[in-house]
C-alpha cells in the first residue's frame, strides 16, 4: 500500500505517471466519472483550509464516490484528547482513503504507521504538502510543456512555506531544473532543503533578494504567503510581512512565456492588477489541483493490494534517549510515540519534522 506523507514517497516514475493520468483525466472527464463509485473519502482537517479540502471533496465526488470527515478537530474526540494513530484506526474502518492536515508536523506520518488505508498529507505545520506538489507539476506540465530544464524562482515565505519544501524536493528529481530562491534574511529556505535536497541531488539554486534583478530569467515564478500562524513572534512577521509584492511594473521585466503560481491564498503578494495578464496561472492552478488529486485518489486505490506500489523503508531511522527534538510543533512532542532520528548530510535530524537534533 502506498501513502503520500512527502513527495519522495512517490517514486519519480509514480509522480509522472500521477501528472499524466490528471492529464488524461482533464481530456476524457466523461471516462472517469464512476471510476470510484461506492469509495469513500475522509477529509480529517484539523487546521483551516479552503482549497486543499474542497478540492479533495470534489475530486472524490467527481469519481463517483462519497466524503465523510471533519473541517474542525474542536467537535470530535480530539477534544477528549484521542490520539492521531486512535483517530485514524477508527475512520480507517469507515473509508477507503485518508486525507488529513495537521498543524503538527509530522501527524500524517504517524497516522500513516497505524493506517490501514492510504494516507494522504494533505498539508503538516511547515513541514510537506505533496498534494500541492502534484498540482504545482501538472500546472507547470500544461502553463510551458515540459517540467525538465526550467528555471522557477521561488518569492516570500521560504521558510514557513510547505508548499516550496515539498515542491524543491519533487523538483530535484527533474533534470537541469534552476531554482532561484527570493526571500529576506529571515525568510530563507531552511538549510536542510538545502544541503539534503538541493546540494545532494546537484540542483543548482542561488539566493537573491529581489524579484526585478532575476525576472527576466524566470520560466515559473513561484509566489507565497509569509505564513502568519508560523510564526513564534509576531513583531518578526510585522517587520516582513510586505517584503515583495508583484505587480504589473515586475511583470513587464517578465519573458513573454512564462508562468506565475502561488498556492492561494494570497494576501498583498500579488496585486489584483496581475490577475489578467495571460502568464498569472495561479486560478488555472487551483483547478489543476482537482483533477491531479482525483489521478492520485484513483492511482493510490488502484495500487493498494499491488507489490510494485509499496511505501519506502526507513531502516536509518534511529532511537537515541540522549537526542531531544525541540521543534514544539512536531508530533513527538505532543503524543506518546517512539522518538526517531536520522543521520543526513547537514546533521541529525527528527524523522518526523526534519527539524535539527545535533
Ligand atoms: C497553502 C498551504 O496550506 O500550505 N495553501 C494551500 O494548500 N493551497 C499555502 C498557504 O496557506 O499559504
Amino acid at each position: 500500500m502506498k501513502h503520500l506523507i512527502d513527495p519522495t514517497d512517490l517514486t519519480k516514475q509514480e509522480t509522472d505517471q500521477i501528472i499524466a493520468l490528471g492529464e488524461d483525466i482533464i481530456a476524457n472527464r466523461e471516462k472517469y466519472r464512476d471510476s470510484l463509485r461506492y469509495h469513500k473519502l475522509a477529509t480529517l482537517f484539523y487546521e483551516p483550509s479552503t482549497r486543499t479540502r474542497l478540492s479533495f471533496t470534489s475530486a472524490m465526488m467527481e469519481l463517483g464516490g462519497n466524503v465523510l470527515g471533519f473541517s474542525d478537530a474542536k467537535n470530535t474526540s480530539v477534544s477528549k484528547g484521542e490520539t492521531v494513530e486512535d483517530t485514524v484506526r477508527v475512520v480507517g474502518n469507515f473509508v477507503d482513503v485518508i486525507a488529513m492536515r495537521h498543524p503538527l508536523e509530522g501527524a500524517p506520518y504517524i497516522a500513516s504507521t497505524v493506517s490501514k488505508v492510504p494516507i494522504i498529507n494533505a498539508g503538516d505545520g511547515s513541514h510537506a504538502h505533496p498534494t500541492q506538489t502534484l498540482t504545482d507539476l501538472l500546472t507547470i506540465k500544461r502553463e510551458l510543456g515540459h517540467i525538465d530544464g526550467i528555471t522557477i524562482g521561488f518569492c516570500g515565505d521560504l521558510k514557513f512555506g510547505r508548499t516550496v519544501h515539498s515542491l524543491i524536493k519533487a523538483l530535484s528529481r527533474y533534470n537541469g531544473v534552476k531554482v532561484i530562491l527570493i526571500a529576506p534574511d529571515e525568510l530563507r529556505l531552511p538549510d536542510y532543503i538545502k544541503s539534503d535536497v538541493c546540494d545532494k541531488q546537484g540542483v543548482d539554486y542561488r539566493e537573491v533578494h529581489t524579484i526585478e534583478e532575476v525576472m527576466g530569467e524566470l520560466d515559473v515564478l513561484y509566489m507565497t504567503r509569509v505564513q502568519q500562524e508560523r510564526f513564534l513572534d509576531l513583531e518578526e512577521f510585522e517587520r516582513v510581512k510586505d517584503s515583495f509584492v508583484l505587480d504589473s511594473e515586475k511583470m513587464a521585466l517578465a519573458k513573454e512565456k512564462m508562468a506565475v503560481l502561488h498556492p492561494l491564498p494570497r494576501v498583498n503578494e500579488i496585486k489584483p492588477e496581475v490577475d489578467d495578464d495571460p502568464r498569472a496561472a495561479y486560478f488555472r492552478q487551483v483547478e489543476n489541483g482537482k483533477f491531479v488529486r482525483m489521478a492520485l485518489m484513483y492511482s493510490l486505490l488502484k495500487w493498494k493490494d499491488d507489490p510494485c506500489h509499496v511505501m519506502p523503508e526507513h531502516p536509518e531511522y534511529f532511537e537515541d534517549a540522549t537526542l531531544v527534538c525541540r521543534n514544539p510543533k512536531c508530533i513527538c512532542n505532543h503524543e506518546n510515540i517512539k522518538h526517531l532520528f536520522h543521520e543526513t548530510e547537514s546533521g541529525v535530524r527528527c524523522a518526523y519534522c526534519d527539524s535539527k537534533v545535533k
